[in-house]
């Protein structure tokens, strides 16, 4: 049985890593807008590239284009599966389906470096801030296929 005093403190204890976390939450998250407003750095690019390379590449393609059954990631037909979803469905696909031959296995920081990849090949602009690594962080981030009129 839990007496009142610890379970105050738990209260507390509660209440400390909410804040915590709503901290980390505001710091951390993408802003909210499309994949034009650009959403991740040029070096988180070059760092999905070589997680690409060596996890990726091997059904998808060196340059994306697919192989057999597995898809392209680049051009119109993928940009077409994935138009008005979030750049956090596509995170959520890419760590629990893939890949293929081991899913779940990678952490949200690699994955989040291969989707920055994937919108650099995709022709999205890069940005000064990284796509953060987990899904709700970049939630906010449209994904749209066409480039909006300026
Ligand atoms: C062992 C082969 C294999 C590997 C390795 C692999 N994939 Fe796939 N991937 C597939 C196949 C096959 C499909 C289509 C069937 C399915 O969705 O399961 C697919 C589908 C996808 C899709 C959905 C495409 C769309 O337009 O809906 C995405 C995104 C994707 N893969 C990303 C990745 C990423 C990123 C990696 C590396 C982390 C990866 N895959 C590694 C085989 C693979």
């Amino acid at each position: 049985m839990m007496n009142s005093q610890s379970g105050f403190a738990l209260a507390l204890l509660g209440a400390a890593s909410v804040a915590l976390g709503g901290a980390i939450t505001a710091r951390a998250q993408a802003p909210a807008g499309s994949v034009w407003a650009g959403v991740y750095t040029a070096e988180q690019a070059e760092r999905g590239k070589a997680a690409y390379a060596g996890e990726c590449a091997s059904c998808h393609g060196a340059t994306l284009a697919g192989i057999d059954v597995a898809p392209a990631l680049v051009g119109a037909g993928f940009l077409n599966n994935w138009n008005n979803t979030s750049a956090g469905d596509l995170f959520t696909r890419i760590k629990e389906t893939m890949p293929l031959s081991a899913p779940g296995s990678l952490g949200g920081r690699t994955v989040s470096d291969i989707e920055a990849y994937l919108f650099q090949a995709n022709g999205f602009p890069t940005g000064e801030i990284a796509l953060p690594p987990s899904a709700p962080l970049m939630a906010g981030v449209k994904i749209v296929a066409q480039k909006p009129a300026q």
